[in-house]
């Protein structure tokens, strides 16, 4: 069995899309340059990754407030990364044709993505561990104790008795279990092979629960629970505003 080197898990970042739901404030900004408490929202994803023990990151973004990442994060030596790439997203095509942005910087390596405006209370670390024991496949990150009403926007994922994922369903109407699929996913490199199959979902997006039911389908996808609170600070503006106060009063990415 190939176990993948610590340290050689490379890390994407997306932050990219035109942020409908929080306008008319992304009208003016990316929606991940706006503050979260007292950061912009971009710098906790730079530190979650950090703190996963990842040093190399592509951060993919579009629009044309993209300059203003270079001028916030510049090489990101300052936020604790050896090297940060950028990569420009033409047009909103969805998570999974963001992701194929970054395929030549991933390279032949292990990759984990993280979505720019999911915020997490506790490190993802132990994920990121447990993936590089993992000989191939993928790993996701589900979070429990999300309300229905939430979960019908969310992926979620089928399980059988014995607690494997059977499928995911995106926004789905009745909500197969509890669990909500976060925006936090590991892949070994034959991610870019799924995502070149992939065909726009109705919604005219490459999705990444596509990428995420093929691994399903290979009998390939673990998971982990995540400990604590999890937020999708794009997901509305009173969802933007809850993840502000559960900052403030309480922090995130702690260990
Ligand atoms: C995306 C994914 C969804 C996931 C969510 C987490 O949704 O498609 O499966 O639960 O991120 O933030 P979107 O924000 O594109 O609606």
């Amino acid at each position: 069995m190939v176990h993948y080197a610590p340290g050689v898990v490379k890390g994407v970042i997306l932050a990219g899309g035109s942020g409908t739901r929080l306008h008319p404030l992304t009208r003016i900004t990316n929606k991940h340059l706006l503050p979260i408490y007292d950061r912009p929202m971009i710098s906790y994803a730079i530190e979650a990754l950090v703190q996963a023990g990842i040093g190399e990151v592509m951060l993919v973004t579009g629009g044309t407030h993209a300059g203003e990442f270079l001028r916030l994060l510049g090489n990101g030596h300052d936020d604790g990364l050896d090297r940060l790439l950028y990569a420009y997203q033409d047009r909103p095509g969805g998570i999974a044709e963001a992701l194929g942005l970054a395929e030549r910087f991933v390279g032949d390596d292990p990759v984990l993505v993280m979505l720019a405006d999911n915020i997490v209370e506790h490190t993802f670390r132990p994920t990121v561990e447990r993936f590089i024991e993992q000989e191939k496949g993928a790993r996701i990150v589900l979070t429990a104790g999300q309300d229905q009403t939430h979960l019908r926007s969310l992926g979620v994922p089928e399980m059988d008795e014995s607690g494997a994922i059977v499928r995911i369903v995106e926004k789905p109407e009745n909500p197969p279990s509890g669990y909500a699929v976060t925006g936090i996913y590991c892949y070994d490199p034959s991610v870019f092979q799924v995502i070149s199959t992939l065909e726009p979902s109705g919604r005219g997006e490459l999705e990444i629960t596509d990428v995420n039911n093929a691994y399903v389908a290979r009998s390939e996808m673990e998971y982990d629970v995540l400990e604590g609170f999890w937020g999708d600070a794009g997901e509305s503006i009173d969802a933007y505003y809850a993840v502000n106060d559960f900052v403030r009063a309480n922090g995130a990415n702690k260990g």
